[in-house]
């Protein structure tokens, strides 16, 4: 897994819990290098485990929070690289390029990535059906990169999964408002 998700973990724990507690972390994880990550390198998936696994003890908040909480601010701190790629976009046509932006952006700054992929299924104007595929059992991670994505682009959603035997389909709903309904 690319540093740059550590880095982002580190920067995620400390906004959302504090320094101090972020030091829990990443005592509890009992990394073999102690926590020193740079954003290019490459670095066992286990240890990115073993760091949500503490901060999961350490705030008592369960695993997929977690996970959602920690998709959203990857999206909001990742976006910042390539903001005229996102912004004023609709957020159905970013979900379905995101395997061409992975592939061409984020592979010409991390070659050697182990990036997902999300195959449209069915869509239409209100819902939007994704395939996604991992190496990582990473859905709930997924969802909250989803809903960064949708808070940014100020389009409301409803996010629901289950998992297949080959993917993981996503369905992601337009939010009606209230006013009108
Ligand atoms: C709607 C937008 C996006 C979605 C839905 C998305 C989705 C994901 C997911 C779910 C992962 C977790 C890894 C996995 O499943 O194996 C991931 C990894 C990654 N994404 Fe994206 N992403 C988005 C935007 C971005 C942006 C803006 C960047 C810019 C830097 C980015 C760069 C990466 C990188 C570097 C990884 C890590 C790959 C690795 O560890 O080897 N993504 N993405």
């Amino acid at each position: 897994m690319k540093g740059l998700v550590f880095t982002t973990f580190f920067s995620f724990c400390e906004a959302r819990y504090g320094a101090d507690l972020l030091e829990d972390v990443i005592e509890g994880a009992n990394l073999p290098n102690g926590g020193a990550y740079t954003s290019v390198g490459t670095y066992p998936f286990e240890e990115m485990v073993a760091l949500i696994t503490a901060a999961v003890q350490a705030t008592g908040t369960a695993m997929p929070a977690m996970l959602e909480a920690f998709g959203a601010h990857c999206f909001a701190t990742w976006v910042t690289k390539f903001p005229h790629l996102f912004d004023g976009k609709d957020l159905f046509d970013v979900l379905a390029g995101i395997d061409g932006f992975h592939e061409t952006e984020v592979r010409k700054l991390y070659p050697d990535a182990e990036l997902p992929s999300f195959k449209v299924i069915t869509r239409d104007s209100d819902r939007l059906v994704v395939d996604y595929v991992s190496c990582k059992p990473l859905a709930d991670l997924a969802v909250g990169v989803i809903r960064g994505a949708a808070e940014h682009l100020g389009s409301p959603v409803e996010i629901g999964y289950r998992q297949g035997t080959d993917a993981v389909r996503f369905e992601i709903r337009r939010a009606r408002s209230l006013m009108a309904a």
